[in-house]
């Protein structure tokens, strides 16, 4: 349906964890009129569920040319290294910011940040809040921060679709809208700027540490806009997840690396630590390293899980430390001071997104992309543990400088800009909600942490045929699935996880986490480049 309401301004930011909050303050700061649209609640991304910490160079011996270094290692080859550079030069400065706005990070005895330790990292550069609880202490001062500047929020807004005028250039967005008084059902917010900063896409999986709102909203809307999406087959698989028995489904509860990060071990069964020898940093090797090594192990030993051993932590230091993980180990009937903790690999991040810039404009005049949604180059194959909140705020912090620079200097701001008519698009074809547990059967099996071209041609062939039946059903009956979050999600994760399928059919190597059974090997003479997708508006 055309849009029944719709609200001007000046930037239109979709999403509210870190990327998204803190592009929204400062663009109200530089006194752009700025709209938040969010999902659900504001505080319901990723960014709740962060734990480990934000990384910067801020403790005495380390410099961001080791943070440069330590994250060009871990990305395998496929940083940006200039991006790489932004982002660990003006890191320090955007976590003192954001303390300054209200975040409370853990102080040492000295009263200094308090520092851990994570995989790929060869210094203590960790910031972590309520020992564990990093994320959300980031969480509630930035939406805290948002409320006290009274900006204007729309929560259980579903993003749908991006406007543009008769250039090309950003017009806006519609949205879906349940719930929310005077903005109810399909309306749209008319903006020269729109920020995605939507989070990732963990729940084309059947098991992820990524919350229910994770369906790759923000990339699927970029897909259909025409925009380019670069590097979607690097998928990340935290190595450490609580392993709740193997049909677990949804959102599981992560187990720090920052618990390995104060000496935790990695053994198998017997009680062996099979990390040690594997790399030099043994359990604290990059993340797709240690992934790798527990499913090894996994598979010499026909077993469904490995174990954490941090016993000799002791109850103390659980409690202080890491009481978000006690509490959900105990949930789920384990002692983590008197056993180990059960524990397998399962989908995490997406290093990959919609590709920008070092000021995070995509290839869409108009449209930015912050966070995980984003590919800025920081991440190349393999993302470094903790560097995905640094991402969120440098990057958005540029792209609020940006968005104020582009609209005074043209003379965008206070222009409203006239979207092409909602009637001139072509319907799109829906999915059902239960293709979303079907979408994330297929991924698991064809395309999870180990990958092959026969695996993914299966899978790439699944997912066809439920394209087909939901096009032809529309083409050549008018039929679709009724529009809401549900059947929008499910079609939206089959968006990217066609792109993200073909991308690791045709990446044929092995190189960060795409880890190809069939070619084992980095080959840099063919594949020291970049997978980019652009798809025909409209055509996805
Ligand atoms: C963790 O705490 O292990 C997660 C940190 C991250 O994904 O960067």
């Amino acid at each position: 349906p055309a849009p029944g309401w719709s609200i001007p301004a000046d930037v239109v930011v979709v999403g509210s964890g870190v990327a998204g909050l803190t592009a929204a303050l400062r663009c109200d700061a530089a006194g752009l009129n700025t709209v938040v649209v969010t999902k659900a609640r504001l505080d319901d991304g990723s960014t709740r569920w962060a734990q480990g910490g934000i990384a910067a160079a801020l403790g005495e011996g380390d410099s961001p040319e080791q943070h440069l270094d330590d994250t060009l290692v871990a990305g395998a080859g496929l940083c940006d290294e200039e991006a790489v550079r932004i982002l660990v030069t003006e890191g320090p400065d955007a976590v003192r910011r954001l303390i300054s706005t209200g975040a409370h990070f853990d102080t040492d005895d000295e009263g200094g940040i308090e520092l851990t330790r994570e995989g790929g990292h060869h210094r203590r550069r960790i910031a972590h809040a309520g020992g564990d609880a990093t994320g959300a202490e980031i969480s509630r001062a930035l939406v805290e921060a948002v409320r006290a500047r009274g900006l204007r929020t729309i929560e259980n807004a579903l993003v749908l679709d991006l406007l543009t005028d008769a250039d090309g250039r950003t017009a806006g967005v519609t949205l879906h809208v349940m719930g929310e008084g005077q903005h109810d059902g399909v309306g749209a917010v008319h903006a020269p700027a729109v920020v995605l900063a939507t989070g990732g896409m963990g729940q084309v999986f059947s098991a992820t540490t990524n919350p229910s709102v994770s369906t790759g909203d923000g990339v699927a809307l970029a897909l259909r806009a025409g925009a380019e999406v670069s590097d979607l087959e690097f998928v990340q698989f935290h190595p450490t997840v609580l392993f709740l028995g193997p049909d677990a489904e949804g959102q599981q509860p992560l187990v720090s690396e920052a618990v390995r990060g104060e000496g935790a071990h990695l053994v198998d069964a017997d009680g062996v630590r099979f990390m040690v020898g594997q790399h030099e940093l043994a359990e604290l090797a990059p993340r797709d390293i240690v992934a790798k090594g527990i499913t090894r192990r996994m598979q010499e030993q026909d077993a469904e899980h490995m174990f954490l051993d941090a016993r000799h932590f002791g109850a103390d230091m659980w409690e202080h430390r890491f009481p978000t993980i006690l509490a959900a180990c105990r949930a789920n009937g384990i002692d983590p001071v008197t056993e180990p903790v059960p524990v397998a690999p399962a989908a995490h991040y997406a290093s990959g997104g919609v590709r920008t810039d070092s000021h995070g404009r995509t290839t869409v005049p108009g449209l930015y992309a912050c966070g995980e949604v984003a590919c800025t180059g920081v991440h190349g194959a393999n993302r470094l543990a903790s560097n995905s909140l640094l991402e969120g705020l440098v990057y958005a912090e540029r792209i609020a400088a940006d968005i104020a620079r582009d609209q005074t200097e043209n003379g965008l701001h206070a222009r409203v800009p006239e979207p092409v008519p909602y009637s001139e698009k072509p319907a799109h074809p829906l999915l059902g909600p239960e293709a979303r547990f079907a979408i994330q059967r297929i991924m698991t099996e064809g395309a999870g942490v180990l990958r092959s071209a026969e695996s993914l041609a299966k899978a790439a062939d699944q997912l066809q045929r439920l394209h087909t039946e939901a096009r032809d059903a529309l083409h050549e009956n008018g039929k679709t699935a009724e529009p809401g979050v549900d059947t929008w999600e499910a079609t939206n994760l089959l968006c990217v996880a066609r792109v993200l399928v073909a991308a690791a059919l045709l990446r044929e190597e092995t190189r960060g986490c795409h880890w190809r059974e069939d070619r084992a090997d980095r080959d840099d003479a063919s594949w020291r480049r970049h997978i980019v997708v652009r798809l025909n508006p409209d055509r996805s």
